[in-house]
């Protein structure tokens, strides 16, 4: 028995209905690896994210800052930073980590062989705080929920917080940074474990040289994991 082409489209539409997907009968060549698919989902998803946060009402952060900073590098990246928040350079360009901070933070990543481009960054908070002051901990309690589904989105197989901020917006204010840097954590976000390290910002770094060697430390620590885990960066 032939199916008439409406009763063929009834049943095509059941399937895809069922299965969620929307392209098994397209017969266009197209690339059905697993991969292809995630990388699709996961720009839809930090789009959707994006625009969440360009939604925000009644933000200081925003009201003073000229644009919406999310991020910059590698969707899929196994490696991903956390910053404090857009300086006077990112709110120009738009990007996180352009100015000097972001300048000492491409040569911490050189000195332990790994490319800028070849990781995701991002920032506790997406808009230049008013005259670089530090976000305030109602507004870093804001953006955390957005932070952590960024985390989760990007889905890293290790996360770099640096500074107390980004320490702060996931692990809390009770803690203090020259304890807890150095030391694999663990935090769970959306039922998964991700696999944390807490160190220096390197605007903190730029105002305090001599605590370059604890920075060192922690980016060995960082590139010894990332080879016993066999990450390819
Ligand atoms: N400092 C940050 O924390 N993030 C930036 O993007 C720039 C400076």
């Amino acid at each position: 028995m032939f199916l008439d082409d409406k009763n063929q489209n009834d049943i095509n539409n059941e399937l895809v209905k069922n299965y969620e997907i929307d392209y098994i009968f397209s017969n266009k060549p197209i690339n059905r690896t697993a991969n292809q698919a995630k990388k699709v989902e996961k720009s839809q998803l930090l789009q959707n994210l994006k625009e969440k946060i360009n939604e925000i009402k009644d933000c200081k952060l925003k009201e003073n800052a000229t644009k919406l900073v999310f991020s910059d590098g590698n969707i899929k990246s196994p490696l991903m930073i956390v910053g404090e928040g857009p300086g006077q350079k990112e709110d120009e360009i738009g990007k996180p980590f352009v100015g000097e901070a972001g300048v000492l933070l491409n040569k911490m990543l050189d000195a332990i062989s790994i490319k800028r481009e070849k990781i995701y960054i991002t920032n506790v908070v997406n808009y230049r705080p008013p005259n670089n002051r530090k976000p305030e901990p109602s507004e870093i309690e804001r953006y955390s929920n957005f932070l952590r589904e960024h985390i989760s989105i990007i889905d890293p197989k290790i996360l770099v917080l640096m500074g107390s901020t980004a320490m702060e917006s996931l692990f809390g204010s009770k803690i203090k940074i020259s304890k807890e840097r150095g030391k694999w954590k663990e935090i769970i976000i959306n039922n998964k474990t991700y696999l944390t390290m807490i160190t220096f910002h390197p605007a903190y770094l730029l105002r305090q040289a001599d605590q370059k060697k604890y920075s060192w430390a922690d980016l060995k620590e960082i590139r010894k994991r990332i080879d016993q885990l066999n990450i390819i960066l």
